[in-house]
Protein backbone atom coordinates (compact mmCIF):
# COMPACT_ATOMS: atom_id res chain seq x y z
CA UNK A 1 0.00 0.00 0.00
CA UNK A 2 1.43 3.77 -1.06
CA UNK A 3 1.23 6.14 1.63
CA UNK A 4 1.19 10.04 1.32
CA UNK A 5 4.05 11.39 -0.23
CA UNK A 6 5.47 13.78 -2.35
CA UNK A 7 7.78 13.28 -5.31
CA UNK A 8 10.05 16.24 -6.51
CA UNK A 9 13.49 16.27 -8.09
CA UNK A 10 14.77 19.33 -9.65
CA UNK A 11 18.17 18.25 -11.21
CA UNK A 12 18.29 18.51 -14.55
CA UNK A 13 20.53 15.68 -15.97
CA UNK A 14 22.61 16.29 -19.52
CA UNK A 15 23.59 12.72 -20.13
CA UNK A 16 25.59 10.78 -23.10
CA UNK A 17 29.41 11.32 -24.68
CA UNK A 18 28.24 15.08 -25.69
CA UNK A 19 26.93 15.56 -22.45
CA UNK A 20 30.15 18.76 -21.53
CA UNK A 21 29.11 20.71 -24.53
CA UNK A 22 25.76 21.47 -22.29
CA UNK A 23 28.22 23.07 -19.49
CA UNK A 24 28.19 26.45 -20.91
CA UNK A 25 24.09 27.24 -21.60
CA UNK A 26 23.56 26.01 -17.68
CA UNK A 27 26.02 28.00 -16.07
CA UNK A 28 25.28 31.21 -17.96
CA UNK A 29 21.85 30.82 -16.19
CA UNK A 30 23.63 31.81 -12.82
CA UNK A 31 25.70 34.82 -11.51
CA UNK A 32 29.79 35.92 -12.76
CA UNK A 33 31.92 34.67 -9.81
CA UNK A 34 32.16 30.51 -9.67
CA UNK A 35 33.44 28.36 -7.01
CA UNK A 36 35.36 25.61 -8.91
CA UNK A 37 35.85 22.32 -6.67
CA UNK A 38 37.57 18.54 -7.07
CA UNK A 39 39.70 16.25 -5.38
CA UNK A 40 42.93 15.51 -5.51
CA UNK A 41 43.61 15.79 -9.41
CA UNK A 42 42.46 12.95 -11.15
CA UNK A 43 40.21 15.43 -13.38
CA UNK A 44 43.78 17.60 -14.27
CA UNK A 45 45.53 14.23 -15.19
CA UNK A 46 42.61 13.04 -17.54
CA UNK A 47 41.93 16.61 -18.96
CA UNK A 48 38.92 17.53 -17.89
CA UNK A 49 40.13 20.32 -15.48
CA UNK A 50 41.31 22.12 -19.20
CA UNK A 51 37.98 21.66 -20.73
CA UNK A 52 35.78 22.97 -17.99
CA UNK A 53 38.20 25.70 -17.34
CA UNK A 54 37.74 26.65 -21.11
CA UNK A 55 33.66 26.66 -20.55
CA UNK A 56 34.16 29.05 -17.64
CA UNK A 57 36.32 31.42 -19.19
CA UNK A 58 34.13 31.34 -22.56
CA UNK A 59 31.36 32.32 -20.21
CA UNK A 60 33.13 35.14 -18.76
CA UNK A 61 33.23 33.55 -14.87
CA UNK A 62 35.58 34.29 -12.23
CA UNK A 63 36.86 31.29 -10.93
CA UNK A 64 38.02 30.80 -7.40
CA UNK A 65 39.10 27.42 -6.88
CA UNK A 66 38.95 24.83 -4.33
CA UNK A 67 40.47 21.80 -4.68
CA UNK A 68 42.05 18.63 -2.67
CA UNK A 69 38.78 17.27 -1.66
CA UNK A 70 39.78 14.33 -0.10
CA UNK A 71 37.66 10.48 -0.67
CA UNK A 72 35.22 10.93 2.73
CA UNK A 73 35.31 14.63 3.06
CA UNK A 74 35.96 16.19 6.57
CA UNK A 75 34.25 18.28 8.52
CA UNK A 76 37.91 20.63 8.73
CA UNK A 77 37.93 20.73 4.59
CA UNK A 78 34.42 21.76 4.95
CA UNK A 79 35.30 24.85 7.34
CA UNK A 80 37.62 25.87 5.03
CA UNK A 81 35.76 25.27 1.77
CA UNK A 82 32.57 27.85 3.99
CA UNK A 83 35.51 30.30 3.95
CA UNK A 84 36.36 30.32 0.76
CA UNK A 85 32.85 30.38 -0.49
CA UNK A 86 32.22 33.64 1.92
CA UNK A 87 34.84 35.40 1.24
CA UNK A 88 34.59 35.46 -2.62
CA UNK A 89 30.72 35.89 -2.29
CA UNK A 90 30.57 33.08 -5.12
CA UNK A 91 27.30 33.22 -7.27
CA UNK A 92 27.48 29.44 -7.98
CA UNK A 93 29.58 26.28 -7.19
CA UNK A 94 30.54 23.71 -9.66
CA UNK A 95 31.57 20.44 -8.20
CA UNK A 96 33.81 18.30 -10.96
CA UNK A 97 34.40 14.44 -9.16
CA UNK A 98 33.07 11.89 -7.11
CA UNK A 99 30.32 11.94 -4.68
CA UNK A 100 33.05 13.08 -1.90
CA UNK A 101 33.07 16.70 -4.71
CA UNK A 102 29.58 16.47 -5.01
CA UNK A 103 29.17 16.12 -1.46
CA UNK A 104 30.89 18.39 -0.02
CA UNK A 105 29.72 21.36 -2.39
CA UNK A 106 26.33 20.70 -0.94
CA UNK A 107 27.88 21.19 2.57
CA UNK A 108 29.94 24.38 1.55
CA UNK A 109 26.27 25.56 -0.36
CA UNK A 110 24.86 25.54 3.15
CA UNK A 111 27.49 26.10 5.44
CA UNK A 112 29.06 29.32 3.66
CA UNK A 113 26.29 31.55 5.41
CA UNK A 114 25.24 29.19 8.30
CA UNK A 115 25.20 31.13 11.48
CA UNK A 116 26.69 28.05 13.32
CA UNK A 117 29.07 25.53 13.45
CA UNK A 118 27.98 23.35 10.61
CA UNK A 119 29.21 20.21 11.95
CA UNK A 120 27.28 20.21 14.73
CA UNK A 121 23.86 21.62 13.32
CA UNK A 122 23.64 19.26 10.18
CA UNK A 123 25.50 16.37 10.90
CA UNK A 124 24.82 16.02 14.87
CA UNK A 125 21.58 17.85 15.21
CA UNK A 126 20.04 17.15 12.25
CA UNK A 127 18.60 20.35 11.17
CA UNK A 128 17.15 22.13 8.49
CA UNK A 129 19.11 25.00 6.82
CA UNK A 130 18.37 28.51 8.20
CA UNK A 131 20.77 30.22 5.49
CA UNK A 132 21.14 31.46 2.73
CA UNK A 133 21.94 28.51 0.28
CA UNK A 134 24.84 29.14 -2.79
CA UNK A 135 23.43 26.91 -5.83
CA UNK A 136 25.62 23.82 -6.58
CA UNK A 137 25.92 21.77 -10.33
CA UNK A 138 27.99 19.37 -10.97
CA UNK A 139 29.79 17.28 -13.46
CA UNK A 140 30.12 13.36 -12.50
CA UNK A 141 33.41 11.78 -13.07
CA UNK A 142 32.61 8.39 -10.39
CA UNK A 143 29.36 6.43 -10.49
CA UNK A 144 27.95 5.21 -7.65
CA UNK A 145 26.74 7.42 -4.72
CA UNK A 146 23.94 9.23 -6.22
CA UNK A 147 24.83 12.36 -4.92
CA UNK A 148 24.47 14.19 -8.40
CA UNK A 149 20.45 13.73 -8.30
CA UNK A 150 19.80 13.84 -4.54
CA UNK A 151 20.28 15.97 -0.87
CA UNK A 152 22.90 13.33 0.52
CA UNK A 153 25.79 14.99 1.91
CA UNK A 154 28.08 12.88 4.06
CA UNK A 155 31.06 14.24 6.27
CA UNK A 156 33.35 12.66 8.28
CA UNK A 157 34.81 13.83 11.64
CA UNK A 158 38.06 12.28 12.40
CA UNK A 159 38.35 14.00 15.78
CA UNK A 160 34.83 12.45 16.82
CA UNK A 161 35.73 9.24 15.04
CA UNK A 162 32.06 9.67 13.25
CA UNK A 163 30.66 9.46 9.71
CA UNK A 164 27.58 11.21 9.15
CA UNK A 165 25.16 11.85 6.22
CA UNK A 166 22.21 14.77 6.18
CA UNK A 167 19.54 14.48 3.40
CA UNK A 168 19.20 18.27 2.53
CA UNK A 169 16.05 19.32 0.71
CA UNK A 170 15.45 19.95 -3.34
CA UNK A 171 16.55 23.27 -2.64
CA UNK A 172 20.41 21.50 -2.04
CA UNK A 173 19.97 19.03 -4.79
CA UNK A 174 22.26 20.15 -7.87
CA UNK A 175 20.77 22.20 -10.26
CA UNK A 176 22.11 20.27 -13.20
CA UNK A 177 24.48 17.35 -13.63
CA UNK A 178 26.28 16.23 -16.37
CA UNK A 179 26.68 12.59 -16.98
CA UNK A 180 29.22 11.20 -19.42
CA UNK A 181 30.13 7.94 -19.06
CA UNK A 182 33.10 8.39 -21.22
CA UNK A 183 34.33 10.54 -18.35
CA UNK A 184 34.64 7.35 -15.91
CA UNK A 185 36.60 5.30 -18.27
CA UNK A 186 40.23 6.43 -16.10
CA UNK A 187 38.45 5.10 -13.06
CA UNK A 188 40.84 2.49 -11.48
CA UNK A 189 39.45 -1.02 -11.25
CA UNK A 190 39.21 -0.37 -7.41
CA UNK A 191 36.95 2.23 -7.24
CA UNK A 192 34.75 1.14 -10.17
CA UNK A 193 33.57 -1.58 -8.56
CA UNK A 194 33.45 -0.13 -5.24
CA UNK A 195 30.81 2.17 -7.11
CA UNK A 196 29.19 -0.66 -8.48
CA UNK A 197 28.67 -2.23 -5.19
CA UNK A 198 27.73 1.33 -3.67
CA UNK A 199 24.99 0.65 -5.82
CA UNK A 200 23.54 -2.24 -5.23
CA UNK A 201 23.57 -1.54 -1.41
CA UNK A 202 21.51 1.62 -2.37
CA UNK A 203 19.10 -0.41 -4.05
CA UNK A 204 19.20 -3.33 -1.75
CA UNK A 205 18.49 -1.29 1.44
CA UNK A 206 15.27 0.20 -0.12
CA UNK A 207 14.36 -3.24 -1.14
CA UNK A 208 14.65 -5.25 2.20
CA UNK A 209 11.90 -3.42 3.92
CA UNK A 210 8.44 -3.07 4.12
CA UNK A 211 6.00 -6.55 3.05
CA UNK A 212 2.99 -5.34 1.12
CA UNK A 213 3.12 -5.46 -2.61
CA UNK A 214 4.99 -2.53 -3.71
CA UNK A 215 6.01 -1.17 -7.14
CA UNK A 216 9.34 0.29 -6.15
CA UNK A 217 10.31 -3.27 -5.48
CA UNK A 218 9.23 -4.25 -9.08
CA UNK A 219 11.58 -1.18 -10.25
CA UNK A 220 14.40 -2.32 -8.11
CA UNK A 221 14.78 -6.11 -9.36
CA UNK A 222 14.49 -4.40 -13.11
CA UNK A 223 17.66 -2.19 -11.62
CA UNK A 224 19.47 -4.95 -9.97
CA UNK A 225 19.36 -7.44 -13.19
CA UNK A 226 20.29 -4.61 -15.50
CA UNK A 227 23.33 -3.83 -13.08
CA UNK A 228 24.76 -7.53 -12.21
CA UNK A 229 24.39 -7.72 -15.75
CA UNK A 230 26.16 -4.22 -17.18
CA UNK A 231 28.61 -4.88 -13.60
CA UNK A 232 30.20 -8.51 -15.53
CA UNK A 233 30.81 -6.72 -18.50
CA UNK A 234 32.01 -3.30 -17.19
CA UNK A 235 34.91 -6.07 -15.12
CA UNK A 236 35.58 -8.11 -18.06
CA UNK A 237 36.00 -4.58 -20.66
CA UNK A 238 35.86 -1.22 -18.51
CA UNK A 239 35.93 0.53 -21.77
CA UNK A 240 32.40 -0.82 -22.78
CA UNK A 241 30.48 2.31 -23.18
CA UNK A 242 27.37 0.29 -23.19
CA UNK A 243 27.77 -1.43 -20.01
CA UNK A 244 29.08 1.73 -18.23
CA UNK A 245 26.71 3.84 -19.52
CA UNK A 246 23.94 1.71 -17.84
CA UNK A 247 25.42 1.73 -14.77
CA UNK A 248 25.72 5.37 -14.59
CA UNK A 249 21.97 5.35 -15.63
CA UNK A 250 21.31 2.72 -12.83
CA UNK A 251 23.46 4.72 -10.01
CA UNK A 252 21.34 7.97 -10.30
CA UNK A 253 17.72 6.23 -10.15
CA UNK A 254 19.51 3.97 -7.52
CA UNK A 255 19.49 7.07 -5.32
CA UNK A 256 17.23 10.05 -6.58
CA UNK A 257 14.41 9.16 -4.33
CA UNK A 258 12.23 7.81 -6.87
CA UNK A 259 12.28 4.19 -5.53
CA UNK A 260 12.13 5.09 -1.54
CA UNK A 261 9.00 7.18 -2.09
CA UNK A 262 5.68 4.76 -0.47
CA UNK A 263 7.92 2.52 1.45
CA UNK A 264 9.95 2.05 4.69
CA UNK A 265 13.99 1.74 3.91
CA UNK A 266 16.74 0.02 5.98
CA UNK A 267 20.01 1.72 5.42
CA UNK A 268 21.97 -0.41 8.17
CA UNK A 269 24.48 -1.70 6.05
CA UNK A 270 25.84 1.87 5.28
CA UNK A 271 25.36 2.99 8.94
CA UNK A 272 27.78 0.17 9.46
CA UNK A 273 29.72 1.27 6.65
CA UNK A 274 29.78 4.74 7.60
CA UNK A 275 30.88 3.85 11.23
CA UNK A 276 33.58 1.69 9.47
CA UNK A 277 34.90 4.64 7.31
CA UNK A 278 34.71 6.81 10.61
CA UNK A 279 37.39 4.69 11.64
CA UNK A 280 39.51 2.89 9.08
CA UNK A 281 38.79 5.92 5.94
CA UNK A 282 38.08 3.02 3.86
CA UNK A 283 37.03 3.07 0.30
CA UNK A 284 32.95 3.91 1.22
CA UNK A 285 31.68 1.12 -1.55
CA UNK A 286 34.25 -1.41 0.06
CA UNK A 287 33.23 -0.54 3.58
CA UNK A 288 29.19 -1.91 2.60
CA UNK A 289 30.38 -4.95 0.63
CA UNK A 290 32.47 -5.99 3.38
CA UNK A 291 29.33 -6.47 6.02
CA UNK A 292 26.51 -7.22 3.46
CA UNK A 293 26.62 -10.58 3.15
CA UNK A 294 26.80 -10.96 7.49
CA UNK A 295 23.78 -8.19 7.56
CA UNK A 296 21.53 -10.01 5.32
CA UNK A 297 22.56 -13.20 6.98
CA UNK A 298 21.78 -11.98 10.02
CA UNK A 299 18.21 -10.27 9.13
CA UNK A 300 17.20 -13.43 6.67
CA UNK A 301 15.58 -14.95 9.63
CA UNK A 302 13.12 -11.70 10.05
CA UNK A 303 11.89 -11.82 6.46
CA UNK A 304 12.49 -15.34 4.54
CA UNK A 305 9.34 -14.81 1.95
CA UNK A 306 11.61 -11.84 0.97
CA UNK A 307 15.08 -12.94 0.56
CA UNK A 308 13.47 -16.07 -1.13
CA UNK A 309 11.90 -13.29 -3.37
CA UNK A 310 15.56 -11.93 -3.65
CA UNK A 311 16.83 -15.00 -4.72
CA UNK A 312 14.27 -16.29 -7.35
CA UNK A 313 13.70 -12.85 -9.39
CA UNK A 314 16.94 -11.28 -9.17
CA UNK A 315 19.22 -14.55 -9.02
CA UNK A 316 17.37 -16.72 -11.02
CA UNK A 317 17.63 -19.51 -8.09
CA UNK A 318 14.88 -22.27 -8.29
CA UNK A 319 12.78 -22.38 -5.21
CA UNK A 320 11.50 -26.00 -5.97
CA UNK A 321 11.50 -28.01 -2.92
CA UNK A 322 13.24 -26.12 -1.04
CA UNK A 323 12.13 -23.79 2.28
CA UNK A 324 11.95 -20.02 1.86
CA UNK A 325 15.12 -19.74 4.27
CA UNK A 326 17.03 -22.40 1.83
CA UNK A 327 15.52 -19.99 -1.16
CA UNK A 328 16.96 -16.72 0.61
CA UNK A 329 20.53 -18.33 1.02
CA UNK A 330 21.20 -19.62 -2.16
CA UNK A 331 20.05 -16.21 -3.53
CA UNK A 332 23.03 -14.57 -0.64
CA UNK A 333 25.21 -17.14 -2.32
CA UNK A 334 24.74 -16.43 -5.62
CA UNK A 335 25.33 -12.62 -4.34
CA UNK A 336 28.46 -13.56 -2.75
CA UNK A 337 29.68 -15.13 -5.92
CA UNK A 338 28.89 -12.48 -8.31
CA UNK A 339 30.74 -9.68 -5.39
CA UNK A 340 33.84 -12.08 -5.70
CA UNK A 341 34.14 -11.85 -9.13
CA UNK A 342 33.79 -7.90 -10.10
CA UNK A 343 36.01 -8.06 -6.86
CA UNK A 344 34.78 -6.36 -4.05
CA UNK A 345 36.39 -6.69 -0.59
CA UNK A 346 33.97 -9.46 1.23
CA UNK A 347 35.37 -9.54 4.64
CA UNK A 348 35.63 -6.34 6.82
CA UNK A 349 39.49 -6.70 7.99
CA UNK A 350 40.40 -6.18 4.49
CA UNK A 351 39.03 -2.35 5.30
CA UNK A 352 40.79 -2.44 7.86
CA UNK A 353 37.98 -3.79 10.68
CA UNK A 354 39.99 -5.61 13.54
CA UNK A 355 38.72 -7.06 16.76
CA UNK A 356 39.72 -4.22 18.93
CA UNK A 357 38.37 -1.56 17.07
CA UNK A 358 34.64 -3.06 16.36
CA UNK A 359 32.86 -2.18 20.09
CA UNK A 360 33.95 1.76 18.66
CA UNK A 361 32.38 1.13 15.32
CA UNK A 362 29.34 -0.44 16.60
CA UNK A 363 28.83 2.70 19.37
CA UNK A 364 29.50 4.98 16.30
CA UNK A 365 26.73 3.26 13.95
CA UNK A 366 23.57 5.31 14.09
CA UNK A 367 20.61 2.55 14.59
CA UNK A 368 18.05 2.86 11.65
CA UNK A 369 14.25 1.43 12.37
CA UNK A 370 12.72 1.20 8.51
CA UNK A 371 13.94 -2.48 8.06
CA UNK A 372 13.18 -5.87 9.02
CA UNK A 373 14.88 -5.97 12.77
CA UNK A 374 15.70 -2.96 14.66
CA UNK A 375 19.11 -3.58 15.70
CA UNK A 376 21.05 -3.40 18.93
CA UNK A 377 24.60 -1.82 19.51
CA UNK A 378 25.37 -5.78 20.36
CA UNK A 379 24.02 -6.86 17.36
CA UNK A 380 25.88 -4.67 15.35
CA UNK A 381 29.17 -5.95 17.36
CA UNK A 382 27.88 -9.45 16.52
CA UNK A 383 27.49 -8.74 12.85
CA UNK A 384 30.57 -7.01 12.32
CA UNK A 385 32.70 -9.82 13.97
CA UNK A 386 30.67 -12.73 11.84
CA UNK A 387 31.81 -10.13 8.65
CA UNK A 388 36.21 -10.45 9.73
O1 LIG B 1 40.20 13.01 -5.84
P1 LIG B 1 40.49 12.58 -7.22
O2 LIG B 1 41.89 12.80 -7.64
O3 LIG B 1 39.51 13.15 -8.21
O4 LIG B 1 40.35 10.96 -7.25
C1 LIG B 1 39.15 10.30 -6.94
C2 LIG B 1 39.17 9.60 -5.59
O5 LIG B 1 40.47 9.27 -5.21
C3 LIG B 1 39.00 9.15 -7.89
N1 LIG B 1 38.32 9.49 -9.14
C4 LIG B 1 37.08 10.02 -9.28
N2 LIG B 1 36.77 10.11 -10.58
C5 LIG B 1 37.84 9.64 -11.27
C6 LIG B 1 38.83 9.26 -10.36
N3 LIG B 1 40.03 8.75 -10.74
C7 LIG B 1 40.25 8.62 -12.07
N4 LIG B 1 39.33 8.95 -13.00
C8 LIG B 1 38.12 9.46 -12.65
N5 LIG B 1 37.21 9.73 -13.60
O6 LIG B 1 38.19 8.20 -7.20
C9 LIG B 1 38.42 8.31 -5.82
C10 LIG B 1 37.13 8.20 -5.08
O7 LIG B 1 36.30 9.29 -5.34
P2 LIG B 1 35.09 9.62 -4.36
O8 LIG B 1 34.41 10.84 -4.85
O9 LIG B 1 35.55 9.60 -2.95
O10 LIG B 1 34.15 8.33 -4.55
P3 LIG B 1 32.59 8.16 -4.43
O11 LIG B 1 31.92 8.73 -5.63
O12 LIG B 1 32.36 6.75 -4.13
O13 LIG B 1 32.16 9.08 -3.19
C11 LIG B 1 32.26 8.57 -1.86
C12 LIG B 1 31.66 9.54 -0.87
O14 LIG B 1 30.25 9.71 -1.11
C13 LIG B 1 29.52 9.42 0.09
C14 LIG B 1 30.40 8.39 0.75
O15 LIG B 1 30.07 8.19 2.11
C15 LIG B 1 31.77 8.95 0.55
O16 LIG B 1 32.06 9.95 1.50
N6 LIG B 1 28.14 9.02 -0.24
C16 LIG B 1 27.27 9.96 -0.65
C17 LIG B 1 25.92 9.68 -0.87
C18 LIG B 1 24.94 10.69 -1.30
N7 LIG B 1 25.33 11.91 -1.57
O17 LIG B 1 23.75 10.40 -1.38
C19 LIG B 1 25.37 8.36 -0.64
C20 LIG B 1 26.41 7.30 -0.62
O18 LIG B 1 25.86 6.18 0.01
C21 LIG B 1 27.69 7.68 0.04
O19 LIG B 1 27.54 7.54 1.43
ZN1 LIG C 1 26.51 4.51 -0.62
Amino acid sequence: MLGNFVYCNPTKLIFGPDALEGLGEELNKYGKRVMLIYGGGSIKKTGLYDKVIKTLAACGKTVVEDAGVMPNPTSVKLDEGAKIARENSVDFILAVGGGSVIDYAKAVSVSAYCEYDPWEKYFIRFEDVSCKIIPVGCVLTMVGTGSEMNGGSVITNHEQKLKIGHVFGENVFPKFAILNPELTFTLPKKQMVAGFFDIMSHILEQYFSGSDDNTSDYIMEGLLRSLIHSAKIAVRNPLDYEARSNIMWIATWALNTLVAKGKSTDWMVHMIGQAIGAYTDATHGMTLSAVSLAYYRYILPCAPEKFARYAVNVWGVNPQGKSLEEVGEEGLREMGRFMEEIGVAMHSSEVGVTEDIIPGIAKATLIMDGGYKILTTEEVEEILRASL
